[in-house]
């Protein structure tokens, strides 16, 4: 496409604006994040040469779509990642979009739902064979639970490392009821509770312009961890950046490890990204046993994508141009449209 071609194309970059009222109010770090993200966004597509705006979504999504309709852009770059400060709408937001028949960069509505929810993600990788950590899914604090320790507990449709923290790894029982019963005080929803594995942390970026390719394989360094705390990335380390747990996780891309697990967990995260149908760009997240045995925790279809997070990074590693991953997108979703 050219310059002057691009000038003529209108993109909106849609994202989910924090708002006090409706937010989580304890850990907004990763709501507010996204307005920054956008704002990188629209400095990478502006450069390429494309009309730009940007579009918060607020509280009224009767707004946000009336602006959608005022505006008419030819493709929207949809950065939502919740509605009403809650993860568990951000696949609605797509699936309006889709009924709005709107071209949008990104997953669509039914890959974010299925990985919204970590249980039934991973039952789906189960099932085409790829491996993730034995899982229970509690409905109650009281659910017996039948997993050997140490374990994990997780909110099962929550992101971004909320809920979180030290305290979910679990050695006994009495952790393990005092952590199902503080999800469901605080979150309402079930718990995942999944074997815990010790050892080394990835991400693995997957790029999906003619065909889904995983990028260089980052990892979270736990080398610097204060005695005592689990090798996690909790809220805190993921988030609060004065916080000695955001220092103690630095990442690292590419990864220092050998040929054949780099291998192995590129093979991995793309089967992953097939298997949820993802499109365009996904991370998922991996632990490596002692044994060196990968295990998937998750599919993210909506990473954060922004200059100084992982995505971002690993197409630095890979020596690919932000603007030329972005333009891409855009060129993919507007094809999309047209082939429709
Ligand atoms: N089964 C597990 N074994 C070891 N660490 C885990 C496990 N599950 C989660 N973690 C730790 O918690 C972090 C967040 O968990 P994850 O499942 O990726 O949820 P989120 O959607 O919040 O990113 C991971 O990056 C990892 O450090
Ligand atoms: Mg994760």
């Amino acid at each position: 496409m050219s310059a002057k071609a691009t000038r003529n194309v209108l993109v909106g970059i849609a994202f989910n604006a924090y708002d006090p009222l409706t937010a989580n109010k304890v850990e907004r770090a990763s709501e507010e994040s996204v307005e920054q993200i956008a704002k990188e966004v629209l400095t990478a597509v502006t450069e390429l040469g494309y009309a730009t705006f940007i579009i918060p979504l607020q509280k009224s999504f009767m707004h946000f779509s009336q602006r959608l309709k005022t505006l008419n852009a030819d493709v929207l770059i949809n950065l939502c990642e919740a509605f009403l400060g809650r993860p568990q709408l951000e696949a609605n937001v797509a699936a309006a979009l889709e009924l709005l028949g709107i071209p949008f960069t990104g997953n669509d509505s039914r890959t974010l739902a299925l990985c919204l929810n970590k249980f039934k993600t991973k039952a789906v990788l189960k099932s085409f064979g790829l491996p993730t950590p034995p899982a229970v899914l509690a409905d109650s604090p009281d659910q017996k639970i039948e997993l050997p320790f140490p374990l994990i507990v997780k909110p099962n449709t929550e992101d971004a490392s909320l809920g979180i923290h030290s305290d979910s790894v679990v050695r006994d029982e009495d952790g393990l009821r005092k952590q199902l019963r503080h999800i469901q005080d605080v979150f309402g929803e079930p718990a995942l509770v999944e074997a815990f594995v010790e050892g080394r942390e990835f991400n693995v970026s997957v790029m999906d312009v003619e065909k889904p390719e995983a990028l260089p394989v980052s990892e979270i360094e736990f080398a610097g961890m204060p005695e005592g705390e689990p090798n996690i990335c909790s809220y805190a380390a993921k988030w609060l950046e004065d916080d000695v747990l955001f220092r103690s996780t630095p990442p690292r891309c590419p990864a220092q490890i050998d040929d054949a697990l780099r291998s192995k967990l590129q093979e991995t995260a793309v089967k992953a990204f097939l298997a949820c149908s993802c499109r365009d760009y996904a991370r998922v997240d991996f632990r490596v046993d002692k044994k060196g045995r990968p295990f998937i925790l998750e599919v993210n279809p909506n990473p954060d994508i922004s200059l100084n997070a992982g995505y971002a990074r690993a197409l630095g590693a890979a020596g690919i141009d932000y603007k030329i991953f972005w333009k891409q997108l855009i060129e993919k979703a507007m094809n999309r449209s047209k082939s429709k």
